[in-house]
């Protein structure tokens, strides 16, 4: 009897096995819209004919329940992988997707993803990192940590292997498994080039756009909500990429909320032994400063930093070129370098608007919604023992998660530009004799308080949307202390009063 069980489990296992498709490596990448495609990617180790069988329902791998299908629109050999991608498209923004790949050998386990959000109100979490060249520990702890916390994409800097041989790119992509959740969720990734790739490197191996004229690529989440640049520090900065860039940010940064660029090689490393980028100094920071990027992601240099907000300038007191200006609605704020399982250095070339500067392995976490971008670096080591966030509470600490804590605070919070949120510092005290109630508001008059002294009087009101458009300006009068939002959109505004003083910004919500 107890043979006959065994050898049931053990033909039952044969079958099982033998079921299986013969695929491996899987990833999540974007070449359009990131809420309404999804580029599936895998290594196909043998078997043909592969279809990826997907739907809004969960039908585990009964492929054939699935209501859509998609063959695979590109097959690239590159690092000893047969690299394949069926392009996903016409999916529904913020949805979840289960898939399945099936071939002439069986079915691959079921998978499952989000769309992005296309609409700007939805919060957005993205993790930001780069550099997992050969120290496969700290590597998976960031893999693993990645699955921990589901953001809504990984923004990946370059350098992910040593030396971008087969056998390395192959645990690469092994490691990268980590990545994907105990019930099969998995993170999409946006890929950069650095020094460590050769050219085409990064287009075979994550699919990504290249219809600018290089492995540089622009995508836009959450519909306006934010604009994320993937340069190649690679190829020149100017040139192609650099027009390509200024008429993309020329065209698309007034009409997003945020703007943020990714790419491999620091413009101003934190590291002695790393040169300076001088051509990206001119092709990228200074448009980033035209444009109002307000935060740009760098790698390479194998340690981390934190900048205040900053803008490229020559005027006396710059350090490098960049002077620190926290009122400028059109500074950024630079973090970096690197440090996902790369060898770590030392952090030894600090500048003057350096906020904080360290060696250690980890990624920033951002959460990102319409008035304000919170960014924390997280340490990597601890994975193991970092709780799991839940797909309904992805903006919260979970358990244990190690944060950095340099001079100056965990949280960088990066305000909305756009509504002139920035408090003139000749006026400190306005914002405790100004208020505006009831707030949220659902219709009627919103109330400006404590407008009663006189040194307001004659003070120009300024109602402006969250890109910073004005509205409507009002001249306060002892009589006028009203602002009626009827004819507001739902949405947050930013209600400016510049009084004699200066100028100060409260929010509001109508709801
Ligand atoms: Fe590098």
């Amino acid at each position: 009897m107890e043979l006959r069980k065994n050898l049931l489990l053990f033909f039952t296992l044969l079958f099982i096995t033998i079921a299986w498709s013969n695929t491996d490596k899987y990833r999540l990448t974007w070449r359009e819209d990131p809420s309404t495609t999804m580029v599936i990617g895998w290594n196909q180790i043998s078997g043909s004919n592969a279809v990826v069988h997907f739907g809004a329902q969960d039908f585990g791998t009964d492929y054939n329940l699935y209501p859509s299908s998609k063959t695979v629109d590109r097959t690239v050999s590159r690092k000893g992988m047969n690299n394949n991608y069926a392009r996903l498209t016409g999916l529904q923004p913020d949805t979840a997707y289960y898939f399945v790949i099936r071939d002439s050998e069986g079915v691959s386990e079921r998978f499952w993803f989000m769309t992005a959000p296309n609409d700007p109100t939805t919060r957005l979490s993205i993790v930001a990192g780069g550099d997992s060249r050969n120290n496969r520990t700290p590597r998976q702890n960031a893999n693993r940590l990645v699955a921990k916390l589901r953001p809504h994409a990984v923004l990946f800097g370059g350098d992910m292997t040593d030396d971008s041989t087969s056998s390395q790119w192959q645990n690469w992509f092994n490691d990268w498994q980590l990545t994907i959740g105990s019930d099969g969720r998995m993170i999409p990734v946006v890929a950069a080039r650095g020094n460590h790739e050769s050219s085409n490197d990064i287009r075979d191996l994550f699919d990504i756009p290249t219809a600018a004229g290089g492995e540089f690529y622009a995508l836009s989440f959450g519909g306006n909500l934010i604009r994320t640049y993937t340069l190649n520090t690679e190829v020149t900065p100017g040139g192609t990429q650099g027009t390509w860039l200024a008429n993309d940010l020329a065209a698309n940064s007034e009409n997003h909320i945020w703007a943020v660029a990714q790419y491999h090689r620091a413009t101003r490393p934190h590291q002695s032994g790393k040169s300076e980028q001088n051509d990206q100094y001119e092709a990228w920071s200074k448009p980033f400063y035209t444009h109002a990027v307000q935060l740009v992601m760098e790698s390479d240099s194998h340690v981390v930093k934190r900048t205040w907000p900053i803008k490229p300038s020559t005027d006396s007191g710059n350090d490098e070129g960049f002077i620190r200006v926290d009122t400028d609605p059109n500074r950024a704020i630079y973090v970096g370098e690197g440090c996902w399982g790369a060898p770590i250095r030392s952090a030894n070339d600090s500048k003057s608007w350096t906020r904080a500067a360290g060696s250690f392995n980890q990624f920033k976490w951002l959460w990102i919604d319409q008035s304000k971008i919170e960014l924390r670096t997280v340490k990597v080591d601890n994975a193991s023992s970092v709780g799991q966030l839940s797909d309904n509470n992805l903006f919260t600490l979970p358990s244990n998660i190690d944060l950095w804590n340099p001079s100056g605070g965990t949280v960088v919070t990066i305000d909305n530009p756009h509504g002139g949120g920035v408090l003139s510092v000749t006026d400190v005290d306005a914002p405790a004799r100004f208020t505006v109630y009831p707030n949220p508001i659902q219709s009627g008059a919103l109330t400006i308080s404590n407008l009663n002294s006189k040194e307001v009087v004659g003070s120009k009101v300024i109602i402006r949307d969250i890109l910073g458009k004005v509205i409507n300006e009002v001249v306060i009068t002892p009589e006028i202390t009203t602002y009626n939002i009827d004819n507001l959109k739902s949405g947050i505004y930013f209600i400016n009063i510049e009084t004699k003083k200066g100028k100060v910004t409260q929010r509001f919500i109508k709801t």
